[in-house]
């Protein structure tokens, strides 16, 4: 499959339905975020007219804001009187389609195209991922070595929220004591700023990045614990206002007992280096999105509890905002159901869910050479039900679904396994495969 799909206009009888959203953070003057204005809306081509488009507003925290339609036919914009309207198109052309909300701090605009072609009203078929929806972000775990060539190319036209794989961990930023070092980190996040593309920081505490001084640290239980406090304020300040989330600790429970991991933060700083940690990136930027992140927490039901648990004491200090659920997933499991159950914790305590570091195996057993045309077909169908359950997640609580690396010849599984896969929505040589295709069809019915 190509990268860049020829557009084929063609009547299209059934309802598209495409949703349309940008994020507009209203502060309230005195640096806090007080509302989002998170604008979207729903386009539907009208059964009993080709000519015809309905539009419904679908944005949220802009109640008692004025909102226009512009419908781009030369008239005038139409103010949003109900929470809906209608169109009708005459001469063929593309046409943008546009809300504008007013908001306290400037209008905030989104569009989508339509094309009266032939008679009739078609919306192009997407090709990149970042335009089959704007109600979530859609993120690429990316490397500061390969931000260039082919690599740049599809991560200007896919994505637009970008995690370290590697790069923004203590073991690389702070690699002795006293002596921090972000060249790479700076690289993603400049990067990230000059495409306009939202950065995730990932990750301040993780057992399996910690840097030996770290591991063997010398001095007090006190001086660990100011050592970390300055660590985590030193790099959340360094990026105020460039990254707007952090995972702040991630896989702190242990696979199956759901029992609290023995690592140096707990040995050092106590039970509670979780809380203490998450205090530290709220007082460093009390503006950012604090997140929880871990794996198999959608089937690992004690890990799932440990989590919820951990989550709901973080709630009630106010220190936490999201659940990173990592999904490296297969094509047989988990179950649509396992992974909703952590959907359902998650919006249900009004945090929102980022699955954050997708990847779906397609040789488990270990029984394919190759990757044959049956398992990327299983593999695209198994991604467009992962995007699916994303996508029918209430917007406020949407964030982004991230993928965990660009090409299959790429992925961290094939040397954690010892076996070959082909987890990833690239082929080798950068061309889409089936699960590309999986991933846009999820957000185009
Ligand atoms: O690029 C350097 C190379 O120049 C050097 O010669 C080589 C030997 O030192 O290291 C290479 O960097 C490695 C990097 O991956 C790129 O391949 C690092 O050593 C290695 O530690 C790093 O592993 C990453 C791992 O986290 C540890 O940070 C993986 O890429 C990354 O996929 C993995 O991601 C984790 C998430 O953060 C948390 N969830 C699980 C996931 C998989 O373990």
């Amino acid at each position: 499959m190509k990268n860049l799909m020829k557009h084929s206009y063609s009547y299209i009888l059934l309802m598209a339905i495409v949703t349309f959203f940008a994020c507009q953070t209203e502060d309230d003057g005195g640096g806090n975020a007080a509302t989002t204005i998170v604008p979207s809306f729903e386009l539907t081509i009208s059964e009993q007219n080709p000519l015809t488009i309905n539009v419904v507003n679908t944005s949220t925290g802009a109640n008692g804001l004025t909102s226009f339609w512009q419908f781009r036919q030369g008239g005038p914009l139409q103010q949003d009187v109900s929470g809906s309207a209608t169109h009708t198109y005459g001469a063929s052309g593309e046409y943008q389609v546009s809300l504008i909300i007013q908001g306290p701090n400037g209008n905030v605009e989104i569009s989508d195209t339509v094309i009266v072609d032939d008679g009739v009203v078609v919306t192009p078929p997407v090709a990149n991922l970042k335009d089959a929806t704007n109600s979530f972000s859609i993120g690429m775990a990316v490397q500061a070595s390969r931000l260039t060539d082919e690599h740049d190319e599809i991560l200007k036209s896919d994505f637009n929220n970008l995690t370290a794989e590697f790069e923004m961990k203590m073991n690389i930023m702070y690699p002795s004591q006293g002596t921090y070092d972000f060249t790479a980190a700076d690289a993603i996040v400049n990067y990230g700023v000059a495409n306009d593309m939202d950065i995730h920081g990932h990750t301040l505490i993780w057992h399996n990045s910690v840097p030996d001084w770290v591991e063997n640290f010398t001095g007090t239980d006190e001086e660990f614990e100011t050592m970390i406090e300055d660590y985590i304020t030193t790099v959340v300040t360094r990026y105020s206002g460039t990254i707007r989330s952090w995972d702040v600790v991630n896989e702190a429970i242990e696979d199956n007992t759901g029992a609290l991991r023995n690592s140096v933060f707990r040995t050092r700083m106590g039970d509670d280096y979780i809380a203490k940690c998450y205090q530290f990136a709220r007082n460093a930027d009390p503006n950012i999105l604090l997140f929880y992140n871990d794996y198999n927490i959608t089937f690992d039901t004690n890990k799932q509890a440990t989590m919820f648990s951990i989550v709901d004491d973080l709630m009630a200090q106010g220190l936490i905002d999201g659940v990173g659920a990592q999904m490296h997933i297969d094509i047989y499991f988990p179950s649509a159901s396992q992974i909703q159950s952590v959907v359902n914790g998650t919006v249900s305590r009004g945090l929102k869910m980022h699955f954050s570091e997708l990847d779906v195996r397609v040789n488990p057993g270990n029984d394919i050479s190759q990757l044959t045309e049956a398992r990327a077909i299983e593999q695209r169908n198994k991604v467009r039900e992962v995007v699916e359950i994303y996508d029918a997640i209430p917007n406020q609580n949407k964030f982004a679904l991230t993928v965990w690396g660009l090409r299959d010849s790429e992925t961290w599984l094939v040397d954690f396994w010892g076996q070959p896969d082909w987890p990833l929505l690239y082929n080798n040589d950068f061309t889409t495969k089936p699960a590309h295709d999986g991933f846009i069809e999820a957000l185009s019915n």
